[in-house]
């Protein structure tokens, strides 16, 4: 036998190594192996989606007001104290698959504001869509991850939820959430949010990626976690001198799950005449943390011109593969 066995797909094959073929071959009790089988094996972590990304913020209605007016999201869903909580409110916006939780305290000496006063409004959760939030949780424990939230089974009369998490760099964490037995607007402990006023989309449409800014020298160590703990793999890679001005400088490899819908781009700074950017986010996140979450849209050039006329400001950059419009 080969080192190398190739098994042929509709699309025309692709190659797997020896040790990959022998490991499904021994799982299947078999001596053969189809392309499904391959998959299986290569993914060992299926993600159906972004589910929400969950951000702490000092003022959540105020933070929902803006997202909803400027960025084209509509009203969701809410919890606080009408709901039965004590200590927090959270007001969950949409637009199309891009669901947002904006959350705040309601009391001092919270764990969400100690989050707000250190790092300001920053995201706390991504949270990814899975069949199996048990099954996530526990191989990606399996693997080496550190847990933040064991499995909870949510229920409401819409159904139940189940929902596990696990750390990643700085304070984000990843939750998965298994919502097949759900049929309410969001999660159970969340009411209906159907105001009076809603405003027009702007065509955003599903979160496209989500970056992360890490320490020097923690670049490869996150792209390890993601690798080993999510089975995701290296999509590309940016040295220095992709990514840079005569003043600014990083380092970026991208990391994607298997089906290609969750990437997650890893920076870490690079020495240049000033500061990197990468650093001057660390000093003022104080920490580590999520540096932007970019959203696809089919007509970009008309989603820039609502967001202005919205009072949005742009700057835009070009990279030798993509043009990014960032807000500022
Ligand atoms: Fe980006």
């Amino acid at each position: 036998m080969d080192k190398i066995a190739k098994v042929t797909t509709q699309e025309g094959g692709f190659k797997i190594d020896y040790l990959t073929y022998k490991n499904v071959c021994k799982m299947n009790n078999t001596n053969t192996l189809v392309a499904s089988d391959v998959i299986k094996e290569v993914d060992v972590m299926p993600i159906l989606g972004t589910d929400y990304i969950e951000l702490y913020v000092s003022n959540a209605k105020q933070a929902a007001y803006f997202y909803k007016t400027a960025m084209g999201f509509q009203s969701l869903a809410y919890a606080g104290l009408e709901t039965g909580q004590r200590d927090w409110e959270s007001y969950v916006v949409v637009q199309d698959k891009i669901r947002l939780v904006l959350t705040s305290p309601l009391r001092s000496g919270t764990d969400i504001g100690r989050h707000i006063d250190q790092h300001g409004d920053g995201v706390k959760v991504t949270a990814l869509w899975v069949e199996d939030a048990r099954k996530a949780y526990e191989s990606a424990m399996a693997r080496g991850a550190q847990s933040f939230m064991s499995p909870v089974v949510e229920e409401d009369q819409f159904g139940h939820v189940v929902r596990a998490g696990i750390h990643t760099y700085g304070e984000v964490v990843h939750i998965f959430v298994e919502r097949k037995n759900y049929k309410g607007s969001f999660l159970p402990g969340y009411q209906s949010w159907k105001p009076y006023y809603e405003a027009e989309g702007v065509g955003l449409k599903y979160v496209d990626h989500m970056v992360g800014n890490v320490g020097l020298g923690r670049m490869n160590h996150w792209v390890k976690f993601y690798e080993e703990v999510m089975g995701f793999k290296q999509i590309l890679s940016f040295d220095d001198k992709d990514i840079s001005t005569e003043y600014t400088a990083l380092m970026s490899k991208v990391m994607s799950n298997g089906n290609g819908r969750i990437k997650f781009p890893i920076n870490e700074p690079a020495p240049s005449i000033k500061k990197s950017q990468v650093d001057e986010y660390l000093e003022f996140y104080e920490g580590e943390g999520v540096q932007h979450i970019a959203v696809a849209t089919d007509d970009i050039i008309k989603t820039v011109t609502e967001l202005r006329e919205r009072g949005i400001e742009f700057w835009i950059f070009l990279l030798p593969i993509m043009i990014h419009f960032s807000i500022v």
